[in-house]
């Protein structure tokens, strides 16, 4: 039950910024308005303290409450729905097994019509699907387990998918096929991915086990609670994971894969000095004493060159943008180090230089990031608690 709950990620929602664990109060935005996680912990009167084993799989299945209130799909019952009834059972001893908190959290008020609960329904009958995982007989027991805890628990889709007009993940290509989240961006994990190496089974092991992986770099952001949470799972849990996952990509020999990198990391290293201007003089001031293209000491962390991160190939600069404001507070893994916010001692126009020069001298073969400087003001203006 407690690593089923670590592999849902229960704890990350249900929990107020600085709140007892569980206890709920987090405000999760969503283009509808925002909804507010709810007591997870046995308190009978503000918690779960009085549901049946049946109430609770119903609304993990179905997504309605005790009360018969529909739930929103801002709680992943989506994906939770594929859990076996077995896990479900565990899962619910576990958090039975919880000190009860007493905490009574703010009502959900959404504008209308997503004030109406009941619309849920119709919602359900068109996009949900409440059976649980059934095996596909044709691949592997380690395939089959990475679909189920990747869909089930893990709900990996629920930032990684890009959902329709209402809410709802989208199916065929568009599967793990990159999201916005949190103003953040949950990137492609298929073959549509920006990596310029393509994923491997054990690059993947690599970053959700450790945070990191030595092809692409680290888990940061919305993505960094994730890797805490499931250092609860076994290592089996994690490769099936990647196992799965690494069906969606088209992976490249060792060699070639390698190959790749060194050229990606030489490429960046030959542009640091061919591309002068404010971009340059700001990075080698304020980053290169950290970050370098493997040619300096490691000072702090695991120091994945930047030309191999998704982030500085990708469409859209947010997530480079908001690690430069926002930094690394609380790393994913104990390898990996903290790095500075940058919020105070850069301005939007410099941010904006350093994004520019970074996208040239990191992904020199993608078109510049367009209209940088009002992307920074828009990200510096979000609230971020990452
Ligand atoms: C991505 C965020 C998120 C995660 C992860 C998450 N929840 Fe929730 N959960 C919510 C939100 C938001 C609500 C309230 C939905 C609403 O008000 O319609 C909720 C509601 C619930 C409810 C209904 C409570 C009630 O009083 O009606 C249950 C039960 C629940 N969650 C269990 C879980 C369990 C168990 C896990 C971990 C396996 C989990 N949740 C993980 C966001 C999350
Ligand atoms: C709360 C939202 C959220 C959830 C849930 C989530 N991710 Fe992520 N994921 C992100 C974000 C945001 C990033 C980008 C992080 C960064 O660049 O530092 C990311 C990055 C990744 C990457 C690296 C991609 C790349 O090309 O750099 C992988 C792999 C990944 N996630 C796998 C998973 C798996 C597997 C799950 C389910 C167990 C999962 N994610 C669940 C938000 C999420
Ligand atoms: C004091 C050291 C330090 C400084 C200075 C620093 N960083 Fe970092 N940075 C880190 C560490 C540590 C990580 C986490 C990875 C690791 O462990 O190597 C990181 C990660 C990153 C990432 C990857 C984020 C992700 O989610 O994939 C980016 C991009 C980045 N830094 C950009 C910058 C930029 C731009 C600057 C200059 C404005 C900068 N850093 C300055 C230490 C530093």
């Amino acid at each position: 039950g407690r690593r089923l709950a670590a592999a849902g990620d229960c704890v990350v929602c249900h929990t107020a910024p600085g709140g007892i664990p569980n206890a709920g109060g987090r405000a999760m935005d969503t283009p509808f308005g925002k909804i507010i996680t709810t007591n997870l912990t046995p308190d009978v009167e503000t918690g779960i303290g009085s549901w049946s084993f049946s109430a609770f799989q119903r609304a993990m299945r179905e997504g309605i409450s005790r009360d018969g209130r529909y739930l929103y799909p801002a709680f992943p019952y989506s994906a939770f729905a594929k859990t076996s009834d077995e896990d479900l059972t565990a899962l619910y001893a576990y958090l039975m097994a919880q000190p009860a908190v007493r905490s009574a959290t703010p009502a959900t008020r959404l504008d209308f019509p997503f004030s109406v609960r009941p619309l849920m329904a119709g919602w359900n009958a068109l996009f949900h699907d409440a059976s649980p995982y059934s095996a596909d007989p044709a691949r592997s027991a380690e395939w089959n387990r990475g679909a189920y805890l990747v869909n089930g628990l893990g709900h990996c889709g629920a930032c990684h998918t890009p959902r329709n007009a209402v809410g709802a993940e989208r199916g065929g290509q568009a599967f793990l096929g990159g999201a916005m989240v949190d103003g953040w961006e949950a990137p492609a994990l298929t073959a549509l991915s920006r990596a310029p190496v393509p994923w491997t089974s054990s690059e993947l092991y690599a970053y959700l086990r450790k945070g990191y992986a030595p092809q692409h770099g680290i888990a940061a952001g919305p993505m960094a609670p994730v890797v805490k949470q499931l250092s609860a799972l076994p290592d089996e849990d994690i490769r099936a994971m990647a196992a799965y996952l690494a069906s969606f990509n088209e992976a490249l020999p060792e060699a070639e894969s390698a190959e790749r990198a060194r050229q990606a990391v030489l490429s960046a290293r030959q542009s640091a000095t061919s591309l002068p201007g404010p971009g340059q003089r700001l990075f080698n001031g304020a980053c290169a004493s950290c970050h370098h293209d493997g040619d300096g000491p490691r000072l702090l962390g695991v120091n994945v060159p930047l030309a191999l991160n998704s982030n500085l190939h990708s469409a859209r600069p947010d997530n480079l943008v908001r690690t430069i404001l926002e930094g690394i507070s609380a790393p994913a893994g104990k390898d990996i180090g903290f790095m500075p916010a940058f919020r105070h001692s850069l301005d939007d126009s410099q941010v904006a230089a350093l994004a520019s020069y970074m996208r040239s001298r990191y992904a020199p073969a993608e078109p510049a990031w367009q209209d940088l400087p009002a992307t920074v003001a828009r990200l510096r203006a979000a609230p971020g608690e990452h």
